[in-house]
């Protein structure tokens, strides 16, 4: 048996339209059910933020405290979870939103973020893995037709979540990213010292190379993952191929590691990596000073995704970018449990009624397997019988939640439930703020 990992409580407080919510949660399927607007994708979002630190909606994360709490002294919002993992160890997360209190009447107040993981403080990178997540959304067609950062955005998430390094590096990446390219412009102003220039080069390459060499050994492992999944999606009348385009020549791993998951950071041809990429930071040094600002590295890489040879990005019905995009979350979640050995947890915002029959059949049957899932929907007669008959229903309201003909799930108008870990005081401000 594969350990199981599960949220057994949900609580937020001003996160969204939820004013105050506390929600347990068992293995297994939970259905969220209700009309348009009541919040069902805020609740998820909820579980993604507290997995990855960041929205697959907000552009500013004050949109995700609740409107009627800017009357408050100090408008705040508040997710915690509690989740067990690995079998029997309890992990107790915690993000607070703290909009400065000075800025109450800025246009964009600015927000700070508190995380703590069982009660420490810690840094956002620190939080990613505690709760691992796929998300599927209608949005996913984004994946397809969107533009190269939407994939790149995508890589960055899932990887980020099996491995830490790849987290670490990315943020340093990006640090020096910024720095390099303010020093291209200022080169602008007086002589290019390429001695300034290349410490940057020499960090810019460290972490980008990482970046680099574990974004194509995950495109290997997906499409090993990917083609099954895909074939069987389409009845076998299409095969799936997903192209990784970095902004540099690779090396391949070595053949007779196509063969199973690449899992040992041993097959990552990282040297080489950073040998093309340094190579191609030279080549591409006068066309970087024309243009201050760095054209070399993994902020410019791309996916494609070819279906017996055509290119879908460009060709691809919406159909078929649908389907694309399942087969890639369906992989993503493979890849999660390979990497990690523990089943994620599934989020299906509303992306039932976008699939005709048999790919709904397909995601139905992915359900049976889950160790827990929270989906959304505003129609049960999307769900098979077999998935209605073993999944908790409930309720959304206008922020709230009611359990099916019994008493409301959520503490907002019933009594407070025993929660031994969770702060459930409402309107409760953060101890500390900024
Ligand atoms: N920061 C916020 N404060 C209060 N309400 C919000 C906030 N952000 C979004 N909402 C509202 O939450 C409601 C529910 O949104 P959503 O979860 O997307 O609904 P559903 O998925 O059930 O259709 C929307 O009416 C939206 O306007
Ligand atoms: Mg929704």
């Amino acid at each position: 048996m594969r350990a199981t990992m599960h949220l057994t409580k949900l609580a937020l407080t001003n996160f969204r339209n939820y004013a105050h919510l506390e929600l347990d949660l068992a293995p297994g399927l939970t259905l969220l059910h209700g009309n348009n607007a009541q919040g069902k994708t805020n609740l998820l979002e909820a579980v993604f933020y507290l997995a990855t630190a960041r929205s697959p909606h907000a552009n500013a994360e004050r949109e995700l405290i609740r409107w009627g709490a800017s009357s408050e002294p100090i408008p705040f919002a508040r997710v915690q979870a509690q989740a067990i993992r690995r079998g029997d160890e309890h992990v107790h997360l915690e993000i607070v939103l703290v909009q400065a209190p000075d800025e109450n009447q800025h246009p964009s107040p600015r927000v700070s973020k508190r995380i703590k993981v069982n009660g420490v403080n810690k840094r956002a990178l620190d939080l990613l893995g505690q709760l691992n997540v796929v998300l599927f959304l209608p949005e996913d067609l984004d994946l397809v037709f969107g533009a190269p950062g939407e994939r790149r955005r995508y890589l960055d998430t899932t990887l980020s979540q099996i491995d830490s390094k790849y987290g670490r590096s990315l943020s340093q990446y990006n640090q020096v990213l910024e720095q390099r390219n303010a020093l291209l412009r200022d080169f602008r102003d007086r002589a290019f010292n390429p001695f300034e220039l290349e410490t940057w080069d020499r960090k810019l390459v460290e972490a980008g190379a990482y970046i680099v060499a574990r974004r194509a050994r995950a495109v290997t492992d997906y499409n090993r993952l990917v083609a099954d999944i895909h074939a069987r999606l389409t009845e076998r009348r299409e095969q799936l191929q997903i192209v990784y385009q970095p902004t540099f020549a690779l090396e391949g791993p070595p053949a007779e590691h196509q063969m199973a998951l690449s899992l040992e950071p041993a097959f990552m041809p990282l040297e080489s990596t950073q040998a093309q990429f340094n190579r191609q930071l030279e080549q591409m040094r006068q066309r970087e000073l024309g243009a201050a600002m760095t054209l070399v590295g993994p902020h410019r890489d791309d996916l494609r995704f070819f279906v017996d040879g055509v290119d879908m990005i460009t060709y691809a019905s919406r159909g078929q970018g649908r389907t694309i995009a399942l087969s890639l979350k369906m992989a993503e979640m493979e890849l999660m449990r390979a990497e990690t050995g523990e089943e994620p947890l599934l989020l299906l915002d509303d992306v039932m009624s976008e699939l005709d029959k048999p790919r709904r059949q397909a995601l139905s049957n992915l359900l049976k397997n889950a160790s827990q899932a929270i989906i959304s929907t505003t129609d049960l007669d999307h769900f098979t019988e077999d998935v209605l008959s073993r999944a908790r229903v409930v309720r959304v309201i206008e922020g709230r939640l009611e359990e099916n003909g019994t008493s409301p799930a959520n503490g907002a108008s019933a009594p407070e439930p025993a929660a031994p870990a969770v702060e459930t005081t409402a309107a409760h401000e953060p101890e500390q703020a900024p």
